[in-house]
């Protein structure tokens, strides 16, 4: 982060770091209590930030919050569904009373249940959209508020996903949330920066978490061969890969970066149709 006043002289640029380092500086994930908010979490108090979380799940927050600690960080857990807007405002003034500031925002919460678009009721596409699309507005709003009032910039890294970036057949109005978080991300990226604050999307696919474990753990063996045909580097990533790249966008390396969404997928983007032919390493096109 920068620390520059948004005031100063447009001719000087900004001190510029050469590491990842997060000292001092509040981070809050939303849905940080398993799976890739976990991973944001953990990477971000690894560079030194002090850490605010909010889950609807209270143990997974208080054991997450407990992890941080143990790192020699501060850590606030707010019990939060994010899906509600009040909660979720109350949320992140709990968070700016407690530490005084928000530097970082990583808008995690999301997720999604297979379903026919044509089979889908308005209840479930209403409770998507909450979850994956307002959560983030609301959540923005607020805690850009509090970065603007601290004069200190600032970055927000929205979690979207691959399917924000192709059709999703079974997801289709999760994944128009998801696209519309990356649409949003480059209207909030021109929108912020005059106050300092960078705004990136990433898109994730296949982050082995527990929220996919389940799927995987009923999958055949040909499921897990052409998943990973189609993935080049031929396996799921991390949290901990998640996260890690969460701390690069959010520290001073990245000063220049904003507005950007960036695949995580290991290369599955790039390949846009090609995948191996069974039981080869060989590309091939359109494989069925
Ligand atoms: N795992 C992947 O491969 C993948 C791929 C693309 C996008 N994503 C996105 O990444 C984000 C995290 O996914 P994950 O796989 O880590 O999920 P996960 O299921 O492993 O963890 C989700 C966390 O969110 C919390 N949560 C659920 N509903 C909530 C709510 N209403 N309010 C607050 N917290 C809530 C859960 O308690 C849990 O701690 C989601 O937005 C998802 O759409 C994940």
């Amino acid at each position: 982060m920068l620390n520059r006043d948004p005031a100063m002289n447009e001719a000087q640029t900004p001190e510029h770091r050469h590491d990842c380092r997060l000292d001092g500086q509040v981070a809050l994930v939303t849905a940080g209590g398993n799976g890739i908010g976990e991973g944001i979490v953990m990477a971000l108090a690894r560079q030194g930030a002090d850490i605010a979380l909010a889950d609807i799940d209270a143990a997974s927050g208080e054991r997450v919050a407990a992890a941080v600690r143990s790192l020699g960080r501060s850590a606030f857990f707010v019990q939060t569904d994010m899906a509600d807007t009040q909660a979720a405002r109350g949320m992140v003034s709990q968070v700016a009373e407690h530490f005084g500031r928000i530097d970082i925002l990583a808008n995690n919460a999301g997720g999604g249940r297979p379903v026919a678009f044509m089979e889908q009721s308005e209840r479930s596409w209403r409770r998507h959209i909450d979850l994956n699309l307002v959560s983030m507005l609301t959540a923005t709003q607020a805690a850009a508020e509090v970065m603007i009032a601290g004069r200190r910039g600032g970055c927000i890294v929205n979690i979207a996903s691959s399917e924000a970036l192709r059709a999703a057949p079974g997801y289709a109005v999760y994944a128009a949330c998801k696209a519309g978080m990356v649409s949003f991300t480059r209207s909030m990226a021109l929108e912020l920066a005059d106050h300092d604050i960078r705004v990136h999307a990433l898109a994730p696919d296949m982050i082995d978490t527990p929220g996919l474990r389940p799927y995987y753990a009923q999958a055949s063996a040909a499921d897990i061969d052409s998943r990973d045909r189609y993935i080049p580097m031929r396996r799921m990533g991390t949290m901990d890969e998640m996260g890690d790249i969460v701390a690069f966008l959010v520290s001073g390396m990245a000063s220049y970066l904003n507005g950007v969404t960036l695949p995580v997928d290991g290369g599955a983007s790039a390949s846009h149709g090609w995948t191996r032919a069974p039981g080869s390493r060989k590309w091939v096109l359109h494989h069925a």
